[in-house]
């Protein structure tokens, strides 16, 4: 094969250029300007929230989240062992310990039960993050949360508009947090939104995003906040693509289709789960290799690497990292960890590419 493939690019049409041009002649390049309004509030529109507060990043989000919560040194927060780094590392940021506990077998995402073990007097918040596109089964991880009185902050960085018994994810626990890096479902460059129902967190995420100015007083502070803004421009592109979500989620879906049908027959393999009651949005469409096949898993992806298929290994546990290493060993999430792969998943991909991808895979297990 001597096209490249990407494992995912972002999708700009037309309507992105033209608000991201018309951002940049109005002059408001900054953190003021109408995109930075509409985006918002289309936003909060599409989760189903009251609010949503654009932020530079899912990270700063994900910090800012933690920070009205009041999370701090001598807490505990609980996260899934199978999630990007920036999940553990916002709860760092803060001084409180990320807590992390073993993955569904079923979901791939946060255990409920293995949430409910972890609770100790210290737990503050859980954060279930909604893995390659697939929801957290929500209901348990709240009713542990309530009986518990503790905060859930969903991460939400890779399940734009993914569904949990019908509703958006985002809107289903104290706050949501959304990224809009380059490879997600809908893009902003970097950028980042928090949603929530709940004004006095609104208000008080929206004060400490822009250094914590008093309201009506210039320049006096009353306490440390951040720079966490979104600009105008990226807002403006951000608008455009949530214009044009249900057309990446439809894409998404038809390329995981694709993919399953193409793979279809090969049983050393397994697909994204997809449980009854989600709707995935297959961010990535993500292969498992069974524990008994010849070929490991980064064999399989050198080989597709070498013929310009671009693939990526799955996280790697957070309690495997040298800063949060403590001897935990979540067994599940440690073993998918070690056979699971992402392939080309972006927007842009033909069936005859899926086609070509699938054959090239069944033959490297088939070892042609
Ligand atoms: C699960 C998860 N949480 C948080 C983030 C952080 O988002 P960002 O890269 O926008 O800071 C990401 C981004 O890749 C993510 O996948």
């Amino acid at each position: 094969m001597s096209k490249f493939i990407p494992v995912s690019e972002p999708s700009i049409k037309r309507k992105e250029i033209e608000y991201v041009t018309d951002a940049v002649r109005s002059g408001w390049v900054s953190s003021l300007g109408r995109y930075l309004g509409e985006f918002e509030r289309s936003f909060a529109e599409y989760i189903g929230v009251k609010y949503a507060l654009a932020v530079s990043s899912g990270t700063a989000a994900l910090h800012l989240a933690l920070v009205v919560l009041g999370v701090s040194k001598g807490d505990e927060v609980i996260i899934p062992e199978l999630t990007f780094i920036a999940t553990a590392n916002a709860v760092a940021y803060t001084g409180a310990k990320p807590v992390p506990v073993d993955i569904h077998p079923q979901t791939w995402c946060m255990s409920p039960e293995a949430a409910a073990e972890a609770v100790t007097q210290k737990t503050k918040a859980i954060i279930p993050v909604h893995l390659y596109g697939h929801p957290v089964d929500m209901n348990p991880i709240n009713e542990i949360a309530q009986s518990k009185g503790l905060y859930v902050i969903e991460d939400s960085a890779e399940a734009h508009g993914a569904e949990y018994r019908g509703r958006r994810v985002g809107g289903l626990g104290t706050c949501g947090v959304f990224s809009f890096y380059g490879n997600k479902i809908i893009t902003t460059g970097e950028g980042g939104m928090i949603t929530t129902n709940e004004q006095g967190f609104y208000e008080r995420a929206k004060h400490l995003r822009g250094q914590a100015m008093s309201e009506g007083h210039r320049y006096w502070h009353t306490e440390i906040g951040f720079n966490y803004r979104m600009t105008n421009l990226q807002a403006a592109l951000g608008l455009a693509q949530l214009q044009r979500i249900e057309e990446m989620i439809c894409k998404k879906r038809r390329i995981f289709k694709w993919y399953k049908q193409c793979l279809k027959g090969l049983e050393a393999v397994t697909l994204n789960p997809e449980m009854p009651w989600a709707k995935n949005v297959f961010w990535m469409v993500c292969l498992v290799l069974e524990s008994d096949v010849s070929v490991c898993r980064d064999e399989l992806m050198a080989k597709l690497k070498a013929e310009g298929i671009d693939v990526r290994p799955f996280f790697y546990p957070v309690s495997q990292m040298p800063m949060y290493c403590d001897g935990t060993v979540n067994s599940v999430a440690y073993n998918l960890s070690e056979r699971g792969l992402n392939l080309p998943s972006g927007v842009g991909l033909e069936r005859t590419e899926v086609e070509l991808i699938a054959a090239r895979i069944a033959n490297i297990i088939k070892g042609k």
